[in-house]
């Protein structure tokens, strides 16, 4: 297995661009199962995850050329399958967000009923209570949800709780339904607002994504579309907190400061100067140790759980003690225990991690468990003194893109070892 060993130290300084946003381009890719005519993404981000999608849908039928542009043109017309075997399903949760797509296209959908990960339990019932609603007949049997309809019909639907991918997977699904649709209790991310603009884009009419309440009118058919991924709002705040860490100065380019108005106000008030454009992000640390700041996730427009443990970073080595309450997820602190290893002094408790900031951190031999976690351990070992060696790489590449180009492009000195 590939790792990245960090030589800590570095302060960063420079100019990048940030990636399209791995969590916009999964739902817009099983999008592309709604309509029979090609599909164009643009800026699609190199990542696993991404591969992985296309595995499944390649597995199903669809077509997917890649262009000199690196443009990927998606064509969904000859599907011949529509089962997500267990193989990719266990890989990629995210693989639950063709089930919507295949029940309003095709009628039905066989789609491996996804397990628990590193963070939590991670259950699916909100997506299937709601494709209920829809008039779906769900059964679960040897491991999968086998769902059949004949036609959706559209429905009056509050989620019992706040899910994204549920959201983007009811929306999908109603775009094809008989009537009209209104889903409440919805998830307000930008994601959901993209998504929503690339299927109106095909021809659905979907009002008030971003708010409390969306409106899907059905229609008869989508058409195709040609549509570009918005920047990554989790990769842009990774390295905003990377500078701040290693007391640098560094400008994001291509990301719109509004998808990340909490990670900007907590940076603030770490002590780090930042300044905005429509479509960059300047941080300058000054040089500056950073202060302490509390911490609670919860969904959109509050502070993401995505950047609970890049934040533990910060706060480990702040001067003073914080507190971080992750309320999305019930096991998201799994990198707290590789941190301490680093000499970071963290208590967890249930969902509250008491972050006491060291003077110094050192570089040790780590193991990433999931995707923040991972990103939390190449930031710890920035700004740690020696060597850190970052095991278990697989999980950074499935959402960060050539995630050690950038940094030392940046000043930072990482390198690959083969495995
Ligand atoms: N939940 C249920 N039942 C459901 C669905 C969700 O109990 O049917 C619970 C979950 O267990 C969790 C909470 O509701 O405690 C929120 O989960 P949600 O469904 O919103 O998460 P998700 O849609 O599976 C997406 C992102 C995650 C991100 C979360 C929260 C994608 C592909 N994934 O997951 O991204 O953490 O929303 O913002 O969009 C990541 O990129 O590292 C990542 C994990």
């Amino acid at each position: 297995m590939e790792k990245l060993l960090i030589k800590g130290g570095n302060t960063l300084s420079g100019k990048i661009n940030c990636s399209g946003a791995k969590n916009a381009a999964l739902p817009m890719i099983a999008a592309t199962i709604l309509c029979d005519q090609k599909v164009v993404l643009r800026n699609l981000p190199y990542l696993q995850d991404i591969t992985t999608m296309f595995e499944l849908l390649g597995s199903m039928g669809s077509e997917i050329l890649l262009d000199e542009n690196m443009d990927f043109t998606i064509s969904s017309a000859n599907l011949k399958d529509i089962e997500a075997r267990y193989e990719l399903v266990k890989t990629m949760r995210a693989s639950i967000l063709v089930l919507g797509p295949l029940l309003a296209k095709h009628g039905k959908a066989r789609i491996a009923l996804p397990g628990g990960c590193a963070i939590g339990s991670r259950p699916v019932n909100f997506h299937l209570d709601a494709l209920k609603e829809l008039g779906a007949e769900i059964n679960l049997r040897n491991g999968y949800i086998e769902a059949s309809a004949k036609k959706l019909r559209g429905a009056n639907i509050r989620f019992s709780g706040i899910t994204v991918t549920g959201t983007e997977n009811l929306m999908m699904a109603a775009t094809l339904a008989e009537g009209k649709t209104t889903l409440s209790n919805v998830a307000k991310e930008p994601e959901i607002i993209d998504l929503a603009n690339m299927l109106n884009s095909m021809g659905a009419d979907i009002q008030g994504a971003g708010s409390d309440k969306i409106i899907i009118n059905g229609v008869e058919n989508l058409i195709g579309t040609t549509f570009d991924i918005p920047a990554d709002r989790i990769e842009a705040g990774t390295y905003l907190v990377a500078a701040a860490v290693t007391k640098g100065s560094i400008t994001i380019d291509g990301i719109d400061p509004n998808r990340l108005m909490r990670v900007i106000e907590k940076l603030r008030n770490t002590g780090a100067n930042i300044e905005h454009t429509d479509n960059s992000i300047t941080i300058d640390m000054d040089k500056d140790c950073p202060q302490p700041v509390d911490i609670t996730t919860a969904p959109f427009p509050e502070f993401p759980t995505d950047m609970q443990a890049q934040f533990s970073v910060i706060n480990a080595i702040s001067d003073g003690t914080a507190n971080i309450y992750e309320t999305v997820f019930e096991n998201r602190f799994m990198h707290i225990l590789e941190l301490n290893r680093m000499g970071c002094d963290i208590t967890v408790k249930g969902n509250h991690a008491l972050i006491k900031g060291v003077k110094s951190i050192y570089g040790a031999e780590v193991m990433a468990t999931d995707l923040r976690a991972s990103a939390s351990l190449i930031l710890a070992g920035l700004c740690a003194k020696g060597e850190t060696v970052v095991d278990r790489i697989y999980h950074i590449d499935r959402g960060y893109e050539r995630i050690e180009e950038k940094l030392n492009y940046l000043g930072a000195d990482i390198v690959r070892l083969p495995s």
